[in-house]
């Protein structure tokens, strides 16, 4: 494994420490040195002449609320070899989007609907310049509901003479005819399959974290697979598909704004089989622009601490090994949304884990009201985006390591803790 490399330009050599983060091909490390930037090592070989072109690319957002971490000097090891580059670090604090997809089910509408938009100027932007983002969602976002979008080293692009391409990204994410191919690694991504992926990922973010394809399953035998799902078209909410309907807890749909409903429909219903009728990015962006308040979305620390230390999204869960990516190895369950004993009750059934040390990382599920209806439901439409926040009290972070056994040796549980947080 890679333990000190040597940037080209500067000559600098760093150690590298313990990763900051981990992705399916890289880690990637704080520069041991300057804060403001991180180096990311493969672990497989580097695309050296991409690497070279993606540090020649020049490319300014369009908005101070989205960025790019844009390949810098390249990382050379003791062999010679390129195996990463240094590039801008995220802010401060920021978090990657599957925290906020995690937490959507709770957090401001008004909040949920800005990161969507700047993830939409962003994709916007890169397909300005000519390139196609791929591998979507790789971004980390902020409390303010910035976009910081990581993982450049996958984008494409076609022109000016140019043929790289990405070859790479997310079942959950990938556009219908990009299924088959997905697992080759040898297909060229375009701009309407980052179109399809960033509506998927603006449909959790919305519908509290489910997929636009999760269904509840009426049709004969066995539930097809997801991806099968996407492939056929069975997109529960057009209902033109009698096999499929809403998942049972999803929250309503037909409480989005309607231009929402009509950008998924040309999407996932009429979009899914025929590309040729999906929107595109401008379409997504003009729709988010309108519906976006411009007021401050900024959420409080302890909200965003919430997002941090709370559960995956359904698109990606962590498993134990994931665990250290969350930064905090004595941490942490956290339980969602004031009320919530009646929803974990009887659901959760707690590890045994010595005081002081917990030994799994539950995943809080979505917030779910306690009648079983959308916290959305019979709400207007201006009152949509302010009604997570209004109908919803913020959820409280509980810290097993913080809870004192009552007798010795007694292990808390998860029940034990809802149970005196609520009494
Ligand atoms: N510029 C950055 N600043 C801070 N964290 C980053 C940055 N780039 C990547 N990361 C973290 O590292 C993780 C893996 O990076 P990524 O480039 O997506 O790797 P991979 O190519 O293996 O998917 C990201 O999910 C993120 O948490
Ligand atoms: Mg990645």
């Amino acid at each position: 494994m890679t333990k000190r490399v040597t940037l080209e330009v500067s000559d600098y050599a760093l150690d590298l420490g313990r990763p900051l983060g981990s992705g399916a091909y890289s880690d990637v490390f704080p520069h041991s040195t300057n804060p403001s930037r991180v180096l990311k090592v493969l672990r497989g070989e580097a695309d050296v002449q991409k690497l070279r072109w993606l540090k020649s690319v020049s490319l300014t957002p369009s908005d101070p609320e989205h960025d790019y971490a844009l390949p810098g000097d390249l990382a050379i090891d003791s062999e010679g070899r390129v195996v990463g580059y240094a590039m801008p670090a995220a802010p401060t604090g920021a978090l990657d989007l599957e925290y906020v997809l995690g937490a959507s089910g709770w957090l401001p509408m008004s909040y949920l609907i800005r990161v969507a938009r700047n993830h939409a100027r962003s994709v916007a932007d890169l397909h300005r310049a000519g390139l196609v983002r791929g591998d979507l969602p790789n971004s980390l976002v902020t409390d303010a509901g910035a976009v910081f979008e990581v993982d450049l080293d996958s984008v494409a692009c076609y022109e000016n003479g140019l043929n790289y391409s990405c070859n790479t990204g997310k079942w959950e994410y990938a556009a219908p005819e990009l299924i088959p191919v997905l697992e080759s690694c040898n297909f060229r991504s375009m701009t309407g399959h980052d179109v399809w992926a960033l509506g998927v990922v603006i449909f959790q973010l919305v519908m509290a974290g489910v997929h636009p394809f999760d269904c509840h399953w009426l049709g004969a035998g066995d539930r097809p697979k997801l991806t099968e799902r996407v492939q056929s078209g069975l997109w529960p909410y057009g209902r033109r598909h009698a096999d499929v309907e809403p998942k049972r807890d999803a929250p309503d749909y037909d409480q989005l704004p309607s231009e929402l409903r009509q950008l998924f429909g040309r999407l996932f219903d009429r979009g899914a089989l025929a590309p040729e009728k999906r929107p595109d990015i401008e379409d997504v962006v003009d729709v988010l622009d309108a519906l976006d308040t411009g007021d401050d979305v900024t959420l409080s620390p302890e909200a965003w601490e919430v997002v941090r230390i709370g559960g995956g999204p359904p698109a990606r869960r962590h498993s134990r090994s994931d665990v250290s990516r969350l930064e905090k190895p004595l941490a942490a369950a956290s339980l969602l949304a004031a009320g919530a004993a009646a929803v974990w009750s009887g659901v959760v059934s707690a590890p045994v884990a010595p005081v002081g040390v917990v030994s799994e990382l539950f995943s809080g599920p979505n917030f779910v009201s306690g009648s079983g209806q959308s916290p959305r439901d019979n709400l207007g439409e201006e009152q949509w985006l302010s009604s997570v926040s209004s109908s919803t009290p913020p959820p409280f972070p509980v810290h097993l390591y913080e809870l004192e056994a009552a007798a010795s040796g007694e292990t808390p549980t998860l029940w034990q803790i809802l149970r005196r947080r609520t009494r």
